[in-house]
């Protein structure tokens, strides 16, 4: 890195919090609670791990001795899409270690489970690391999609770790890593392998997080760089009174960012994909309920809004997800013929043919740029891919369709023009929030402490975030506490439990109390940039979601 900003300069000093545990340095005791289950199937999953099944919580309480003298040399690697704070978990990682003793040493593999496997490393020195602290992005070491889940990668990984002298490995991901870090640890512990490996839990998207995980780091970070986009938006609305905005925000599967961008900026519109899942929504029904919205703002002269979609949407929309899986099974076995078509509307044509009643009913009734997407982006494994899917740009043309019905029956005498935004890269390397840069190195502080004391199998776990950091606590949680069995590609796997919105969780009622409300109303707030310097008020909030949640 040659030149940085005078933010990033002055942002390099920042001393993150720990818990008070931790302040110490690694001077610890470790307090054991009671074997622990999992969240389902209980009897599958303690027969797939026979060895880390059970564990017991973990939590570290401040001790006069240190956890252990000797030096551990310990591997990092990054996991799947970025998130603000990886850099500061690492940070916390190498100062924890460092605390225990100095003379341990930690290796970061490049780019994410691939580096781990390639055994392409760099070890990380104090220079490097303090180049990086409190900075956003992954590209100290790089991340990776690979997935970490055959015997081959868990024996390369072991052979290219021995050669190194490495105890202990970190992995900093979501629930598909971190379940495949249990995988890891299970294979190791069950085989005598030397290794133990412990997982910190990584997302925007915000949908690790159960009972003992607050939250997933960048979660906060990036709802407030989107919260602050969408308040910017909402006031250019406020201010033309000419567009509706239709902005489509990132997150997979759940819909934890659009529903906490509703709540810190109180959008005119947003949708919930649980909900819609949970009603069985139609796309007619989800244009419906936005021309609702839509049509009464134009009764008070109010041709302009704010609407939000989680990026997940169409999954959840039942007669798509239908659709969907049939178009599926129809690319891959119809593949030859599909292929020799290069005509646009031909391949409609035939998809159209192709599909059963009710599927192509809905495929008919979505536009054309839509239907085009559905046929023509496939992933390697010969599904859609739906993130590819511009479900804003489907719901403003749909809209706009169904509104000039309602003015042909004279049920709506208003203006609709819209403007499509999709905000997702741009907040997964913000530079981390307080609370992302204080909550990462806490996360990587323990999951040292959690290696200084031995453990394999665990997630790092910081709690009680929503209080000053002097009431954060800090230990570990089994992975498989947290695991039940689910159909993936046809089989039945263990897997950590993906945490979607709850649609009896205080902050989705907390929105739906207001939404009718917002609806009408032009009642945003402006959330600005996110503060790292200044009153605690303004610097140190947490989500509003982690505060209702906490509330309750
Ligand atoms: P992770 O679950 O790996 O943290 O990634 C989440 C995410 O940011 C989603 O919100 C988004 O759908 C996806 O990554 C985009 O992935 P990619 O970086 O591969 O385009």
């Amino acid at each position: 890195m040659t030149k940085i900003s005078a933010l990033q300069k002055a942002r390099a000093a920042y001393q993150p919090k720990l818990p008070p545990a931790l302040a110490n340095g690694a001077k610890v005791s470790v307090m054991e609670g009671q074997p622990t289950s999992a969240v389902a199937h209980a009897d599958r999953i303690k027969g797939l791990f026979k060895a880390t099944f059970g564990s017991p919580i973990v939590t570290f309480e401040k001790a006069a001795t240190k956890l252990s003298g000797e030096a551990l040399t310990v591997g990092v690697i990054l996991s799947g899409g970025q998130a603000p704070g990886g850099h500061n978990v690492i940070a916390g990682i190498f100062d924890g270690l460092k605390s225990i003793n100095p003379a341990s040493r930690l290796y970061g593999f490049l780019k994410g489970p691939d580096g781990l496997i390639k055994n392409q490393y760099v070890e990380l020195t104090s220079e490097i690391i303090d180049a990086y602290r409190n900075t956003g992005g992954f590209d100290m070491i790089g991340s990776g999609r690979t997935k970490l889940e055959t015997v081959e990668h868990f024996e390369q990984a072991k052979n290219n770790c021995l050669a190194l002298g490495i105890k202990a490995l970190v992995v900093i991901g979501g629930d598909d890593s971190n379940t495949n870090a249990c995988l890891l640890a299970e294979y190791y512990k069950s085989n005598g392998i030397p290794i133990n490996v412990i997982g910190c839990p990584k997302t925007i998207d915000g949908d690790l997080k159960n009972d003992q995980i607050e939250a997933s780091f960048g979660f906060d970070t990036a709802c407030r760089v989107y919260s602050e986009l969408i308040g910017n938006i909402g006031r250019d609305a406020n201010s033309a009174k000419k567009y509706w905005h239709f902005i489509k925000l990132m997150g997979r599967s759940a819909s934890h960012i659009a529903l906490e961008c509703a709540l810190q900026t109180q959008a005119n519109i947003t949708i919930i994909s649980e909900e819609v899942a949970e009603r069985k929504m139609t796309i007619n029904e989800i244009v419906e309920m936005m021309c609702e919205s839509i049509v009464k703002r134009a009764e008070n002269g109010d041709n302009f809004g704010v609407a939000l979609i989680p990026e997940g949407l169409i999954e959840f929309i039942p007669e798509v997800k239908a659709l969907i899986a049939e178009l599926n099974d129809l690319l891959t076995h119809e593949a030859a013929a599909f292929q020799e078509l290069s005509d646009p509307d031909q391949k409609i044509q035939f998809i159209s043919s192709h599909l059963g009643r009710d599927s192509s009913y809905v495929f008919s009734s979505l536009p054309h740029s839509i239907q085009l997407q559905l046929c023509l982006d496939r992933d390697p494994h010969g599904n859609v891919q739906v993130s590819l899917i511009e479900t804003e740009k489907m719901l403003a043309e749909m809209v706009a369709f169904k509104l000039k019905e309602l003015k042909s029956e004279g049920k709506y005498k208003g203006k609709f023009t819209t403007q499509t935004h999709f905000f997702g890269y741009e907040g997964r390397c913000a530079a981390p929030s307080n609370y992302d840069a204080d909550y990462c190195y806490s996360l990587g502080y323990t999951a040292a402490a959690l290696i200084g004391a031995g453990k394999t199998g665990y997630l790092s776990s910081v709690r009680n975030t929503t209080k000053s950091s002097d009431q954060w606590t800090s230990g570990g949680i089994p992975i498989t506490m947290m695991m039940n069995m689910e159909r993936r590609h046809g089989e039945d796997k263990p897997v950590i439990q993906k945490a979607l919105v709850k649609l009896d969780d205080a902050p989705f009622l907390y929105f739906v109390r207001n939404r009718e409300k917002w609806a009408v109303n032009t009642d945003y707030v402006y959330p600005g940039p996110i503060q790292y310097f200044g009153p605690t008020e303004v610097c140190d909030q947490v989500t509003r979601t982690l505060e209702l949640e906490k509330q309750d």
